[in-house]
């Protein structure tokens, strides 16, 4: 089979790359973005490395074909926040000490996002149960789960932010 070229949404912009049949997004979001916080490492959606975000949903990128986003919108860890301001997630992380060689990271800052998408305030077994596919070798496991809880409280506060302002800019001038 031929290549084929796709477009998609990368991070908030259109993009198109061109895709061999069998690639997957990792190798795809590497080749053509060197996205490097792609990652794979068991290549068989065991550990969750891989995970990116998918029109919504994270999705693991070493199983996923990279023709299939063609119209999609698809979201990297880079897409969530900027050096200058993190995302609620990335913070945490980083304020918690999340991490230690760093090379789950992404994976699980992405999968987390996507909990407090549907959990803004998750109890530990849905924190458990959402990040049951994303292995940390370095063991961080509850150093992540106080992030997660940071990140919740981090997340209510730009909610609520972003509402008073939103108010506040509708208010009438007197
Ligand atoms: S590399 Fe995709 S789940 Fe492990
Ligand atoms: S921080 Fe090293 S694998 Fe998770």
């Amino acid at each position: 089979m031929d290549s084929k070229t796709i477009h998609f949404r990368l991070n908030g912009r259109p993009v198109a790359l061109q895709v061999q049949p069998h690639e997957n997004l990792v190798e795809a979001l590497r080749r053509g973005f060197q996205l490097y916080s792609v990652r794979e490492s068991c290549g068989q959606g065991l550990c969750g490395c891989c995970t990116v975000n998918v029109d919504g949903v994270a999705v693991s990128g070493c199983l996923y074909l990279a023709s299939r986003v063609d119209g999609c919108d698809v979201q990297t860890v880079e897409g969530l926040g900027t050096l200058d301001e993190l995302s609620p997630v990335q913070q945490a992380f980083v304020e918690c000490e999340a991490f230690q060689c760093g090379f789950c990271t992404p994976g699980m800052v992405m999968m987390v996002t996507q909990l407090l998408e549907e959990h803004p305030h998750p109890t530990n077994d849905e924190i458990k149960h959402y990040l049951s596919g994303n292995l940390c070798r370095c063991a961080t496991y509850p150093e992540i789960i106080d992030a997660v809880h940071a990140a919740a409280k981090k997340w209510a506060n730009r909610k609520e932010g972003a509402a008073l302002a939103a108010a506040g800019s509708s208010t009438p001038a007197p």
